[in-house]
């Protein structure tokens, strides 16, 4: 029996919630480190660029395509088209995009649940618990899989509570949260010795280093993967907009606060990672590179934390909070995808749908965990790096070529006739027939060479 769809009340709701998606651990932790080991400010014009040349007209194929069908991507993608074998091709792609978000949920409830530990071992240390604080950040199983089933029971609940009770209710209480501490992270930090000459290498650009194709491969994942897209949860998402919204603002703003946020966490990272060389902590490995992304995060920053006293301790329970609202932002997000398609497709209640792929999905996990040296990174690698992009190739094709343009224009027009008669609007479908499609593949060629 069909059910009635949920829709975002506000335009505040959805910007919170398709940020909210957006802004996660690649924003706060993937974004500076890479940046720190490839050229900083070089880097960051970089993923500036490709975020806006193909990110956010990727972002919008995702919304409108969503807003139009008011359904899921599976939905969506074969109502594009009257032929049988283009309906059947992207039902596939809708289904493939569920398999792949619920991948990624796999490896990011790991990562998030070693957040929550380092938020609850400084913690623990405030009070004196060494024991267990010392448990909380070790690398062991038993904490990695309480830690991953703590974060995966977070996100079923919310995504229980349905799109306003839950999706948008959260993050619009924990964006704006996010966003506080951030703000004050960065000021504290820029105080402290040494926090200068990390803003130098976040602000000087090395070019050579930029312009190498390796780190343009890098530079695509990590806008992708940031602006949550190929899987189907922006398209979702949008599919909860209702017809009166500006979808070009709105998909425009959720950019801008993407990659604000991407910007904003550099001046955390960068700085603190140069506070903790002043300190004694090594942060370069033996050949003079930067030490690995991990080992930033999980040994460099606790390291310097520990060496601040009871300051550390409280910059490091409030560093790991905000990563850990960050990731839950993200991951319900991602639960939704294959949530909505179960309800809307298979007529299966919400509670049922949530609780039932929650746990498949902490099952993929646990194997995860068991398996760990050979399946974390093929996981992160099959995902992010060669799916996400080629389901965003999938989308651009759909929305630019198989949809029709004035079905297509007249969607964007909805709620924005203004916006939408401007030339930029005239201009995107040919964009993203041509443009975004040979860009993503030729650095997808690039890729596997
Ligand atoms: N955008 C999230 C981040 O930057 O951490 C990750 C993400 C969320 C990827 C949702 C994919 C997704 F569907």
């Amino acid at each position: 029996m069909a059910q009635a769809r949920g829709e975002f009340s506000s335009r505040f709701g959805f910007i919170m919630a398709a940020a909210g998606s957006a802004v996660g651990l690649g924003n706060i932790w993937g974004f500076p480190t890479q940046a720190a080991s490839n050229g900083g400010a070089a880097f960051l014009i970089v993923y500036l660029i490709l975020a806006f040349v193909l990110a956010y007209p990727a972002l919008m194929a995702e919304l409108v395509l969503g807003r139009h069908a008011h359904a899921n991507a599976v939905t969506a993608l074969k109502g594009t088209s009257e032929k049988p074998v283009l309906r059947n091709l992207g039902a596939t792609a809708g289904i493939v995009g569920f398999i792949v978000a619920s991948l990624i949920l796999s490896f990011y409830a790991i990562v998030a649940g070693w957040m929550i530990a380092h938020c609850l071992s400084s913690f623990a240390s405030l009070f004196g618990a060494d024991a267990i604080a010392q448990w909380l950040v070790g690398f062991s199983l038993s904490r990695n899989v309480v830690f991953m089933a703590l974060f995966m029971g977070l996100t079923i609940s919310i995504i229980s509570a349905g799109v306003r009770d839950g999706i948008e209710r959260w993050s619009s209480r924990l964006m704006p949260l996010l966003l506080l501490t951030l703000f004050a992270l960065v000021a504290y930090v820029l105080t402290l010795d040494g926090a200068s000459e990390g803003l130098r290498v976040y602000l000087m650009p090395d070019f050579e280093s930029a312009l190498s194709p390796q780190l343009i491969i890098k530079a695509l994942g990590s806008a992708f993967f940031s602006l949550s897209l190929g899987v189907g949860t922006m398209l979702i998402y949008g599919s909860y907009i209702s017809d009166k919204e500006n979808l070009p603002v709105a998909g425009g703003l959720v950019t801008a606060v993407d990659i604000g946020i991407a910007v904003l966490a550099g001046f955390l990272v960068l700085p603190a990672m140069y506070v903790a060389l002043n300190n004694g902590v090594e942060i370069f490995a033996e050949n003079g590179s930067l030490l690995s992304e991990d080992t930033l995060i999980f040994t460099v920053l606790p390291e310097l934390f520990s060496n601040m006293g009871l300051a550390g301790g409280v910059v490091s329970l409030t560093f790991f909070f905000l990563m850990s609202i960050a990731a839950l932002t993200s991951s319900i997000s991602m639960l939704e995808v294959p949530v909505a398609y179960t309800i809307e497709n298979h007529g299966v209640n919400r509670l049922k749908a949530v609780w039932v792929i929650g746990t498949i999905i902490a099952i993929v996990s646990l194997i995860i965990l068991l398996n760990f040296g050979s399946l974390f990174g093929l996981v992160i690698a099959f995902t992010t790096r060669y799916s996400q992009p080629l389901l965003g190739f999938v989308f651009c094709i759909y929305v630019g070529w198989i949809w029709h343009r004035d079905a297509v224009l007249t969607e964007l027009k909805k709620g924005a006739p203004e916006i939408a008669d401007g030339w930029f609007w005239k201009i995107w479908p040919w964009h993203l027939r041509l443009v975004c499609p040979s860009i993503i593949l030729l650095i997808f060629v690039q890729s596997l060479r």
